[in-house]
């Protein structure tokens, strides 16, 4: 959520802060800025929009060559959370003499109270936004000579969450980062430093990065880099080794990184399971887990928290815990864990899963957990993020960076993951070896299934162009297909903006048929498997309502082709597997049809792609 890219080295600032702008608009799209420090002036330049109005704005810049010579610099992508996205709330911001520049990702919880203060000592803003008042306030404390002074005091005075880069006219060079709750990466170059919320602003400069902790804040000049705690002294952190190529970051031809991840999934599936099962005993293998075999049998409830699409994962793990190891096992929407004080204990396992391992809600409620003495275990994509550092323990997906806002090969990796938990869980509890290596057997296929349904493009294209203009839609399912119709109108929705609703099958007739009518498609997952019947029966009553249906159906399934209009195929496979081929399906045909309406797939509105606000 909203992107930082800072600089400081030998070269010009400003291509390396554009390109990092550009591979971290996907967090944020609504502003853009850069500020560069050259001869004792800071130059801000920022407008609404995307970045490349920004980089043409700069283009046609009459001071263009001195921007070009900065050596150092700061910029921004914005997701609005105070204020409007216009330009005068776009980042950088500036204190009212000039002095400093700041981009700010998190939410200043008092900035009302910080704003009324300043105003009162004859301060007046230009923005809307918590961030300016944070600018602000560095002023306030700045005395010309110690910047990191003057920000560590600012920082003690604010509640909330930062990530922060902030510069001084006259420290050119000079760049002072800090982070509470929203993600600063320092990647090392030689002679350089680029700073960024995230890896794949830097992965094209250097492999080696240092993750901010919480309160971790730190001075930077060219290559120097000086971490400090905002409560203590200095404070070492070890470089890592950031593992993800340049090239997976990039579109590859493709025409949006959305479609380019939902073909890369055979691939990541394949990362994301390789030694992770043993079709000799029948069980997965998770060492980041870190439990014993005395633990394992020990764990009486597993509870999943997530949100969005990573909760959708985690329902189909509820299905597959208590099918396969008979443990009762709960999905919690995150940001409900925290406020409705749950019930969990020493014996439960929490488990949280999120792509970016740094959404808010998912974070505040892994915190709880460990408040509350539970075992709590992370399952996240990007390593090194804030959730998979503060669980210690977990299974990383090593899906690749995931660029597009919707969510795809994250969600098919975490549910691959999940019925890798539920069978080693299950082979701990009550599951015969025999019905472990089926089981062990059937996740290995996966990636195959996945390649079926991605040769079925062009006729789920197809498909896609029937209901393209249609304005609503249903999606139902039963069982482990329930909540693949959740996700299925999830990405629909995101990337559409076809309002779409997922429903269980026979729920429908509950109050949701009311809506059923020549322009209200039905789309049903209608694979093999137990309560095939029924879910034909509830296709009748649609099509008794005149509702066109699409059908997600078993390859050569003749009885569930009659039953629909139209249908997409999936390869036969166990029911528990089945879920994801059929989520392939219907990202595909979400993809389709949002291509068709014409909408920006990547980068749908309102959105952003790592949630850090609460
Ligand atoms: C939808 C989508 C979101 C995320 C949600 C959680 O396509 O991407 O619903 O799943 O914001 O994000 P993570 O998994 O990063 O915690």
């Amino acid at each position: 959520m909203c992107g930082i890219v800072g600089y400081t080295g030998k070269r010009a600032a400003m291509p390396v802060l554009i390109s990092g702008l550009k591979k971290l608009e996907y967090r944020g799209y609504d502003s853009a800025g850069v500020a560069l420090a050259s001869n004792e002036e800071i130059f801000i330049r920022k407008q609404s929009g995307k970045v490349s109005g920004l980089s043409e704005l700069i283009e046609q810049d009459e001071q263009l060559s001195r921007l070009n010579q900065a050596k150092s610099g700061i910029a921004h992508t914005r997701w609005a959370t105070h204020g409007p996205p216009t330009t005068d709330n776009a980042h950088p911001h500036q204190g009212p003499k000039r002095k400093i520049a700041l981009v700010h990702n998190g939410i200043i919880e008092n900035h009302n109270a910080l704003r009324d203060r300043l105003k009162a000592e004859g301060n007046s803003f230009s923005s809307q936004t918590d961030s300016e008042v944070l600018a602000h306030l560095i002023e306030h404390h700045y005395n010309g000579e110690d910047l990191l002074g003057a920000v560590t005091a600012a920082l003690k005075e604010v509640e909330g969450t930062f990530g922060i880069t902030c510069m001084a006219v006259d420290r050119p060079g000079v760049l002072i980062v800090a982070r509470r709750g929203s993600p600063i990466v320092i990647g090392l170059g030689k002679d350089e430093t680029i700073i960024a919320s995230d890896a794949s602003a830097i992965i094209t400069h250097t492999r080696q990065a240092i993750y901010l902790d919480d309160d971790d804040i730190a001075r930077i000049e060219g290559s120097q880099v000086d971490i400090r705690s905002l409560g203590a002294g200095t404070v070492t952190r070890t470089p890592a080794e950031i593992d993800w190529s340049p090239d997976a970051a990039e579109k590859g031809g493709y025409e949006h990184y959305m479609l380019k991840e939902v073909f890369e999934q055979p691939e990541a599936i394949r990362n994301t399971i390789r030694g992770r099962i043993d079709t000799t005993r029948g069980t997965a293998i998770l060492s980041g887990l870190n439990l014993s075999p005395r633990e394992l049998v020990d764990i009486r409830r597993l509870l999943v928290v997530g949100c969005g699409t990573s909760m959708n994962a985690g329902l189909i793990g509820e299905y597959a815990v208590e099918d396969f190891a008979g443990i009762p096992a709960e999905v919690e929407q995150a940001a409900e864990f925290r406020y409705r004080n749950p019930i969990v204990g020493s014996r439960d396992m929490v488990l949280a899963i999120s792509q970016s391992g740094e959404t808010a809600d998912t974070l505040a409620a892994v915190r709880e957990a460990v408040d509350k003495g539970s075992l709590v275990a992370a399952l996240v994509n990007v390593v090194g993020s804030t959730i998979a550092r503060e669980t210690g323990r977990g299974i990383y997906l090593h899906a690749g960076p995931e660029i597009s806002v919707a969510s795809t090969k994250a969600f098919t990796s975490q549910v691959s993951v999940l019925l890798m938990v539920a069978l080693k869980l299950a082979r701990a509890h009550r599951l015969s070896r025999e019905n472990g290596i089926q089981i062990a057997r059937a996740i290995e296929a996966i990636p195959s299934l996945v390649e079926a349904v991605l040769a079925n493009n062009d006729e789920i294209a197809k498909v896609a162009a029937e209901y393209a203009h249609y304005d609503n839609a249903f999606y139902i399912g039963r069982g482990y297909m329930y909540p693949v119709a959740l996700e299925g109108a999830l990405k629909l929705k995101e990337i559409s903006y076809i309002h779409a609703e997922g429903y269980h099958s026979a729920e429908l007739k509950h109050g949701p048929i009311a809506l059923l009518e020549e322009s209200m498609p039905v789309i049903a997952l209608l694979n093999n498997g137990p309560g095939q019947d029924k879910s034909l029966g509830n296709v009748a009553e649609c099509k008794a309502r005149s509702a066109p249906v699409l059908g997600v159906i078993t390859k050569g399934n003749e009885e569930a082709r009659k039953a629909c209009d139209h249908v997409i195929e999936i390869p036969e496979c166990p029911h528990y597997t089945a879920v994801i081929p059929a989520a392939v399906a219907l990202q595909l045909f979400a993809y389709h049809v949002a291509r068709i309406r014409g909408c920006a797939i990547d980068q749908p509105r309102n959105l952003a792609k790592s949630v850090t606000v609460e």
